[in-house]
């Protein structure tokens, strides 16, 4: 009994004195006192040594030691905390990864920009299938059978008899639109359109374009020219000039391109302008007649005028981008320059 308590005294007295600095020391002490193996149990296998009439009081030495042991540790175990966070791999004051924001695509925020102006005349935007048939893509707007632009060679037909194809223009849309409302309408059609093309810097098999249409009573030829006008300021700049060329479309009569002064030289000629100071930007003109007809729209009431433009030609004359495949190659490094735009 008293080898036990003296070797008690020596333990408690090494319990008391003992600081843990880290996780590990504790570990240490936590296996050497406590564990299975441990010093507490160890004691208490010898309580079976102690004569019958010391048991009670050797019982309550242990208990005491035990209940200090424990202590020690519990008093220390934040030390155990802290190491587990250290444990999991995660450094707090590592700086954060970083969200990488998309851009908006050119074409997109083009087109977005020229609806913007268009909604501000109080246009609507109006949407319709990229694969057509061949009414509402030509039929409809008075391309009559034997015209070139329905053409194999321009156009891809997705099946014949009956004939479906993808869309060539936009003008389709406005078909779309008058099947399906009567005047007063006035609404752009945003839409990408497709034609049979070897792909080259000027040339693509898909593009896109924007229609506008406005029909009501007593609509001019003069309400044309206001818009667009309005249109290209909007775009361009005040300072920008347009002029209009007689043309011929089958769905507009009399019909009209327009050209605006060269955005890059601003007229004085460059290649770009092919130095005449001008650049085609539309056709435009008023609706003929049997387009109007065909959808059930008097021509003796009402009038209207339409356009359609390439949006690829009005983003290549804003920020002259010579070559129609940048826009679909998907190349980051031509993408990102139009972050801060
Ligand atoms: N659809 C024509 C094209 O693809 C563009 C066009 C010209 C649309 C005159 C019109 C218009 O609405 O009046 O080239």
């Amino acid at each position: 009994m008293q080898s036990l308590q003296q070797q008690i005294k020596v333990y408690e007295e090494e319990i008391q004195a003992f600081q843990p600095q880290n996780a590990q020391e504790l570990e240490a002490y936590r296996i050497k006192f406590l564990g299975t193996k441990g010093i507490v149990k160890q004691i208490l296998g010898e309580m079976k040594n102690v004569p019958g009439d010391q048991k009670k009081e050797a019982g309550q030495l242990l208990n005491a030691f035990k209940q200090l042991a424990e202590e020690k540790w519990e008093s220390n175990k934040h030390l155990q905390e802290g190491s587990n966070k250290k444990e999991s791999n995660i450094d707090l004051s590592l700086p954060g990864s970083q969200v990488q924001m998309g851009t908006r695509h050119p074409l997109r925020m083009v087109e977005n920009k020229m609806v913007g102006i268009f909604e501000k005349l109080g246009f609507s935007v109006a949407s319709g299938p990229e694969i057509e048939d061949d009414w509402h893509n030509f039929g409809s707007m008075n391309l009559p059978e034997h015209h070139p632009a329905r053409d194999m060679q321009d156009t891809f037909y997705v099946s014949q008899n009956p004939d479906w194809l993808l869309r060539t223009h936009s003008s389709s849309i406005q078909a779309r639109v008058m099947e399906n409302e009567q005047p007063p309408i006035r609404v752009v059609c945003p839409g990408r359109v497709y034609r049979n093309e070897t792909i080259s810097a000027r040339a693509h098999c898909f593009f896109h374009q924007m229609e506008g249409l406005y029909i009501d009573k007593n609509v001019s030829f003069a309400d044309l020219k206001q818009t667009l006008y309005y249109f290209v300021t909007e775009m361009f700049g005040a300072n920008t000039k347009v002029r209009f060329r007689p043309s011929y479309f089958p769905f507009t009569e009399p019909s009209a391109e327009m050209d605006i002064s060269c955005t890059v030289c601003g007229g004085d000629g460059c290649s770009l302008c092919k130095h005449t100071g001008w650049v085609e930007i539309l056709g435009c003109g008023m609706v003929h007649p049997n387009v109007l007809r065909n959808f059930n729209i008097d021509p003796e009431v009402y009038t209207g005028f339409a356009f359609g433009m390439g949006v690829e030609r009005i983003t290549q004359l804003k920020y002259q981008v010579n070559d129609l495949r940048l826009y679909s190659q998907n190349d980051i490094r031509f993408l990102r320059q139009f972050e801060s735009i």
